[in-house]
């Protein structure tokens, strides 16, 4: 047993549970092997009666992470001395390191941060720009990456441009040519949303990082919907910076987050917060995360969530997670009453998927679904994502999709 994999096995309590059931699984995590995937299930503390699809806004923790975090944070009150709290260094070393193997970066280009939203405002505003640059986002981008340009833009005389957002995608070409098409001499930044939370459009990053890269445009990507649900290689796709969160698909704590910058672009973006803690000798991304006295115990509950999801299997969870999605988008397509807003096509789409009803209004359907179903989703009640979004994760099953598509069918006719 390795030195890593030994450390998984140090703790008591559901932690240990937890890797036993993960570690000595009986049947192999096959996108198809739905005992495999309720033994997964069982990890987490979901009530019975409710069906969660709401992955793309907050997922719960497992068990283990969950116990973990408590542990932690039991110790951290029991004993808050110095002394007691060295350990935490090293452990939320490790936790860099293991969100940088998932990336497949280097550690010294993690921050640990408190969410996306605030690893993209540290783009947003520490980058150098002057009036006149230009800025492509997208529509469709969170308001963290939308509206936060256009402040920065009022404050510094920036040029925002949107380009807009075809729904459903139709071509990895059509989303690239709606961001080369606003490409001039001026453009200092692009920045999108790899995987959208409001139609479930996925970028081809790494194409539009190839066009970023010629013209030495800055190339932002927010993760938020791709960190912990697909297997995503950022040094392949080659973005100067990615943000992401630990409490969305990582099934991790609440307000923790990472944001990526690649090692040669470091220097070329100012800190947003600087406390004690900070100086220019802070090694690589670190210098994004010194905001005051961290809570430590929520960082180890990240590591956490980062073993789980390796105890799987980054492949496999990705695996599965298209599976759920491609089942349920197969069952919706040519549903009566039903119009589909996310792509078939897996090169076009992730684990977010929109839906809109022809002849009903979705309020009422999505309030039927929670209280007459006790199906948990999210709704957009206008604009051109206006919809009811499902985003199932590794803890659902095929039956709570088919028990969800039933009871669109049912609501929709
Ligand atoms: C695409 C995208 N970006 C950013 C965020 C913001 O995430 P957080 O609230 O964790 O900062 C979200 C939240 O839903 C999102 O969907």
């Amino acid at each position: 047993m390795t030195q890593s994999r030994r450390d998984l096995f140090r703790h008591a309590g559901a932690w240990l549970a937890t890797v036993q059931a993960l570690t000595s699984a009986p049947t192999h995590p096959g996108p198809a092997n739905e005992d495999y995937w309720r033994m997964v299930k069982r990890q987490f503390p979901l009530n019975d009666n409710l069906i969660y699809l709401n992955a793309a806004n907050v997922c719960p923790a497992s068990r283990g992470v969950l116990d973990r975090h408590l542990e932690f944070l039991r110790d951290f009150q029991a004993n808050p001395s110095f002394q007691n709290r060295l350990k935490y260094e090293p452990m939320a070393e490790r936790a860099r390191a293991k969100a940088a193997a998932l990336l497949n970066v280097d550690k010294e280009e993690i921050a640990l941060t408190r969410n996306t939203s605030e690893s993209t405002n540290t783009i947003v505003n520490g980058l150098d720009l002057k009036a006149g640059d230009e800025i492509v986002i997208t529509s469709h981008n969170h308001p963290s990456n939308n509206d936060s340009w256009k402040v920065r833009a009022r404050r510094h005389g920036l040029i925002v441009k949107e380009a807009a957002v075809p729904i459903p995608a139709q071509s990895r070409q059509q989303l690239i040519d709606s961001i080369a098409q606003l490409v001039t001499p001026k453009t200092r930044v692009i920045t999108i949303t790899h995987c959208t939370n409001t139609t479930g459009n996925l970028y081809p990053a790494k194409e539009i990082a190839a066009i970023a890269r010629q013209q030495g445009i800055w190339f932002h990507l927010d993760g938020a919907q791709t960190l912990g649900a697909l297997n995503v290689n950022l040094r392949d796709i080659d973005c100067d910076s990615y943000a992401g969160s630990a409490h969305k698909w990582l099934m991790g704590p609440l307000e923790a987050g990472l944001l990526y910058v690649r090692a040669a672009r470091v220097p070329q973006v100012w800190p947003h917060v600087v406390t004690a803690g900070w100086s220019d000798k802070v090694a690589g991304a670190r210098k994004f995360e010194v905001f005051g006295q961290r809570d430590n115990p929520r960082i180890v509950a990240m590591e956490a969530a980062l073993d789980f999801l390796q105890l799987i299997g980054m492949e496999h969870v990705d695996a599965r997670l298209r599976a759920l999605v491609a089942h349920t988008k197969e069952q919706l397509r040519d549903m009566p009453g039903v119009q589909l807003k996310t792509s078939l096509d897996p090169a076009l789409s992730g684990g977010v998927v929109k839906l809109t009803l022809k002849n009903k209004p979705l309020k009422p359907a999505y309030d039927a679904l929670y209280e007459r179903h006790r199906i948990s989703i999210a709704l957009t009640p206008a604009g051109d994502a206006a919809g009811l979004r499902i985003s199932p994760h590794i803890y659902n099953t095929i039956d709570e999709m088919d028990r969800t598509v039933a009871a669109i069918k049912e609501i929709a006719s």
